[in-house]
């Protein structure tokens, strides 16, 4: 399993979401954050130059799958958040160790499983 964590333009949320959806993805969280992409700017200080982080409005999404979901989950992302500007954002891929559905007890792949998807009828492993 894995956690894929996207930081994207806030302006494409809705492009991402709606390809996530098509994809099947059910499970998600998003929040807004601040980021820092590179970009500098040079602040005067009565000591000489320093240089100021300048952070951007962002929105990060994060989304547990199963391994078998990884790179068309990653793909729709790169796909819909792309606008070949500056800034667009990344994606990470994070091992992810444990995985519980607090509602029912349930463990791992049959917790993050994506609706539509019959956790018992796929081959153990993924
Ligand atoms: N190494 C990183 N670690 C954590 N967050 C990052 C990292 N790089 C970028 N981010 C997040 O992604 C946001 C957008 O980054 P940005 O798209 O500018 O990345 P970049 O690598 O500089 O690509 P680009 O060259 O397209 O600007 C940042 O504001 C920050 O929230
Ligand atoms: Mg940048």
């Amino acid at each position: 399993m894995k956690l894929i964590v996207a930081v994207i333009r806030p302006e494409v949320l809705p492009a991402v979401l709606e390809a996530l959806y098509r994809l099947d993805v059910q499970g998600l969280t998003v929040g807004r954050v601040q980021g820092h992409g590179g970009e500098r700017e040079r602040v005067e200080t009565y000591r000489g130059t320093t240089v100021k982080m300048e952070l951007a409005e962002k929105v990060r999404l994060e989304i547990g799958v199963s391994n078998h979901f990884v790179e068309p989950t990653v793909r729709a992302i790169l796909a819909s958040a792309r606008t070949g500007e500056v800034g667009d954002g990344k994606v990470f891929v994070v091992p992810l160790e444990k995985v519980y559905r607090i509602r029912t007890g349930e463990e791992d792949r049959a917790a993050v499983t994506p609706v539509g998807v019959d956790p018992h009828s796929e081959p153990a492993g993924a």
